[in-house]
Formats: C-alpha cells, structure tokens, sequence
C-alpha cells in the first residue's frame, strides 16, 4: 500500500533525464518473513516516450499494480531498473482523506504543490462540473458513491501537474456511459496538455480507444507478452473496423492465443 503519491525524479539509472518511463529487465518479488516469494513480475522492459500513453492490461494479480508502484518509486525491483521522469499514481483503491471534503481532497497535490486554499479549491472546483461532482464539493469521502469518490481521485491525480501519470484502473468503479464519458475526458485532456501515462485497465477497449500502445502481460509472474500499436487518429471512434480488430487481438493475446508480435520496443 503506497503511503506517498507522488515520487522525485529519478533518473541516474538511465542516464537520461528526458525519458518518459524506462524500464530494464525489471523483476520484482514479494517475500514474507519466512522468506517465502511470490514473484509478480518478470523480465520487464517497457519505453515509454514522453507524451505516449501505453496502456497495460493482464489477468489479476499478474503484477500490473506493483509495475506502476515501481515506476513511481514506491516501490524498488529486485534486478533490472527503473528511471521515470516525476511522476504521480492514482492508486487503485481511492485512498482519499476522508477528514476532508471532496474539494479540499482534489485540491490535495496542489495545496502540497505550496498553492493556497482558496487557488487550489477554485483550480479544483472549476473541473467538478467536468466531472460531474457539482454540488458535492463539501461533501466528505464518505458521502460519495464509489465512481464520485473515483472520479475525485482521478482529478486529484491530474491536479497534480506532474509529467507522468500512473493511473491503475482509474475508471474501474464507474457505470459504462461515465466511464466513456471520463475516457472521452481524458483524451480530450491529454490532446490539450500531453503528459506520459501507463494506464492499468482490465478494460480492452479502453486500453484501445486511449492508449498509443498496449502491453499485454501473461499470468503471473507478469511478462510482457506483446505490445500492440494503435495507430489510428484521434480522436478516436470505438466502432472503427481498425480498433475492434485490435481489440480482438489484444483479447486473443490475453487468453494466450498465438499472435505475432507487433511493435514491441
Ligand atoms: N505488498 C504485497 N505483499 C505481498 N504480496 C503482494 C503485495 N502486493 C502484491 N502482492 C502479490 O503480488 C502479485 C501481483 O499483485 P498486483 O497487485 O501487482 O497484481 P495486479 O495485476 O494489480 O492484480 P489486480 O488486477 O487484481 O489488481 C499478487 O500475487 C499479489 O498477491
Ligand atoms: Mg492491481
């Protein structure tokens, strides 16, 4: 459980400080105090350049979680290495404060950013209508549905202004029309201020409809089993014959069935 969100600039084990993300034969393995190991992950590299969104899917529990914990130095590999430009994480479960209101939660990274309140309130409160969160800005955590408490977070993530955005299922808690409606938000937010993102989602076809690529990890321990490019235009149409054939391959992928590598990097 990461008890920071947002990590320093890393960047000695690569040498560059303009990567966006860069991992190297990453590895990472649980151990409880008998010694005994759960390996999640295995043998990941994975470039991601500034301003692409690589989006990661894989079966649960095949180390997705623990790869964007890594990326953001919440967490150190066992071999290989990580080098990340700043980076924030949204993580799976909302963790928001639950003393605070949904304004003064979105408003979080801000106010750690050194902006006052009533800045980082009004910067916060000017997305609620977005979101559609209006009216709930004085309300506590606990008031909230599960998709409004996510949907704070997903702003208290972007809010923060950092170059990489690590979001693990970001849109998991949330109905299908305000899901697409918030992937439609994304996209439109992205195209407006790039920023390098490695979104976790088990949803294929989001993966799809935002991501410049798609890595697609085996069961665990996670391996990267393919990378799919995703070429077409933006802003992009879900019914596009293009995006529902890599849809299909990318399910196909999952399951295990044989596909021939496309652009892994
Ligand atoms: N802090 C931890 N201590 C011990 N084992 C852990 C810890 N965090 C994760 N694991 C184990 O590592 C493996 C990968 O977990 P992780 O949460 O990264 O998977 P995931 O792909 O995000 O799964 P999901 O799709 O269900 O969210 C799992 O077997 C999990 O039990
Ligand atoms: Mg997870």
């Amino acid at each position: 459980m990461p008890t920071q969100l947002q990590s320093r600039p890393r960047s000695s084990q690569s040498g560059s400080a303009d990567v966006g993300i860069a991992l190297q034969g990453v590895g990472r393995t649980y151990r409880d105090r008998r010694g005994a190991g759960v390996r999640a992950l295995d043998a990941i590299s994975l470039r991601v350049a500034p301003a692409e969104v690589l989006a990661v899917v894989g079966p649960s529990g095949c180390g997705k979680s623990t790869l964007l914990e890594l990326i953001c130095g919440l967490q150190r590999p066992d071999q290989g290495t990580v080098a990340c430009a700043p980076a924030v994480l949204m993580p799976q479960r909302d963790l928001l404060l639950p003393w605070l209101s949904a304004l003064d939660n979105a408003a979080l990274a801000l106010r750690i950013s050194g902006l006052s309140r009533e800045r980082a309130r009004a910067r916060a409160a000017a997305l609620f209508a977005e979101m559609g969160l209006d009216g709930f800005e004085h309300s506590r955590p606990s008031e909230l549905s599960g998709g409004m408490r996510q949907r704070v977070a997903f702003l208290r993530t972007l809010l923060s202004g950092k170059r990489v955005l690590c979001l693990d299922e970001p849109f998991g808690a949330l109905d299908a029309i305000t899901r697409a409606e918030m992937q439609e938000w994304l996209a439109g937010a992205l195209a407006r201020e790039p920023r390098t993102v490695a979104l976790v989602t088990h949803d294929v076809e989001e993966a799809i409809v935002l991501a410049d690529r798609v890595a697609v990890l085996s069961p665990r321990p996670g391996r990267v089993l393919e990378v799919l490019e995703v070429e077409a235009p933006r802003p992009r149409v879900r019914t596009d014959a293009a995006l529902i054939a890599l849809r299909e391959r990318a399910l196909g992928a999952l399951q295990g069935a044989p596909t021939p590598m496309v652009g892994a990097r």
